[in-house]
Formats: C-alpha cells, structure tokens, sequence
C-alpha cells in the first residue's frame, strides 16, 4: 500500500481528484494517508475531512527558518509513513532539506505546459493570464517530479488544452483543471504508485 501525503493551499479540487481514483479504483494500493495545509480555513482541509483523511496546518510563518519548516513537515509526513509526496496547488516553498529527503518521491502540478509560463511568481490565476496576454493557441498542464528550483525538475506527464478567443483567465482556468489537471495528476500517481517512474538525468521513462 503506497501511503500518499498531500501537500494543499487552496480548494483541494486536485486532492479531490486523487481521493475520487481512489474510490472508483483507478488507483490501486494507494491511500491518502495525511494532507497538511499552509494555510487555515481553505476548503481543502474541509475535503479531507469529509472524506476521514487525517490533516494537519502547518504555515511556514510559524516558523521561523526554512530549514525548521521543513523538519516540521517531514516529521509529520513521516509519522504518517508517506512514501509519496503531491503538491496539490502548495503555495509555500520547500527547501532543500525536504525536498533531498523525499528525492523524487516529491510530484507537483504547474496549470501550464513547462517550460512556459512557469517558475518563481507563476502561481494561481498568474500563468493563465500570462497564456492570454502572450496570445499562445495551446496550453495545459504539468505533472513533474519536484527539485531545488520552482518548476524545473523533471517531467512526468503533459496535456494540451486549446485556448479560446473569448476566454478570460478564470474560465481558462477551469478548463485547464478539468481537461488537464484532474487526469494527469491521478493518472502520474498511479504511475508512480506502479513503480514505473524511471528518472535519468532530466527525462522520466515511463515503463511498460
Ligand atoms: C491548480 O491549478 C494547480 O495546478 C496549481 O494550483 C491550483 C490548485 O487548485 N498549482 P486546487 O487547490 O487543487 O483546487
């Protein structure tokens, strides 16, 4: 059994998207077994919850460096047995401590095709407004292995999804999550929780 931990800041549509995998059976020997928030109140804290997953907030700014921030969170995950780590739209960083602990054993999905409209400053709303503002006909999403720097390590999986010429960010937005994001993100989880993730050097080989 893979034991997941979840890594939210916001909604949790992505969290709900591995939960419902979970129950429909596409992902097998899988369980979420703790999600942790950087931040009170959001709705992803109230989803685990309602689906009995254990989950704790714990905000970078009660801490008071990076590296006790990110002790904090692998004792936590660790308590849990997490084999797996998924940012599910985490808005705080991680430093090297944690992220050389879990060594790719850490996925994150990014609301654009890396390498464009990623990295520092490109969170939320940001890459699909950047997408229109730049005038590209395609976008989509992200699915990689997390390393030392904003949205560089090493590609998982990608979709495309067609922009449209009424759409505004918002409606882009929700288009990139239903048409992108809530499939290659269970679908690299699975993925992962098979053992058929290679990584070599900057390429991921998808085993057969
Ligand atoms: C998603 O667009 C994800 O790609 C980004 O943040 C958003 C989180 O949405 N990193 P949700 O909290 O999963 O609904």
């Amino acid at each position: 059994m893979l034991k997941i931990g979840v890594l939210v800041s916001g909604g949790g549509t992505n969290l709900q998207a591995i939960v419902d995998k979970i129950r429909d059976g596409y992902l097998k020997d899988c369980v979420i077994s703790t999600v942790v928030s950087s931040r009170a109140g959001v709705y992803a804290l109230e989803r685990a919850d309602k689906n009995g997953i254990p989950s704790a907030c714990i905000p970078r700014k009660s801490f008071s460096s990076i590296e006790e921030y990110d002790a904090a969170l692998i004792r936590h995950f660790d308590s849990y047995g997490v084999k797996l780590v998924v940012m599910a739209g985490f808005l705080s960083i991680l430093g090297t401590g944690f992220v050389k602990h879990y060594e790719n054993r850490i996925i994150n999905i990014h609301p654009a095709l890396i390498p464009s409209f990623c990295g520092k400053g490109f969170y939320g709303i940001i890459p699909h407004q950047k997408a229109l503002e730049y005038g590209v006909k395609v976008t989509g999403a992200t699915v990689h292995f997390v390393d030392l720097e904003a949205d560089t390590g090493p590609i998982i999986l990608q979709k495309a999804v067609c922009v449209k010429e009424d759409d505004t960010p918002e409606v882009l937005q929700k288009r990139v999550m239903e048409e992108a994001e809530w499939e290659i993100l269970p679908e690299a989880v699975r993925l992962f929780a098979e053992g058929r993730l290679v990584v070599k050097g900057r390429r991921v080989i998808i085993q057969k």
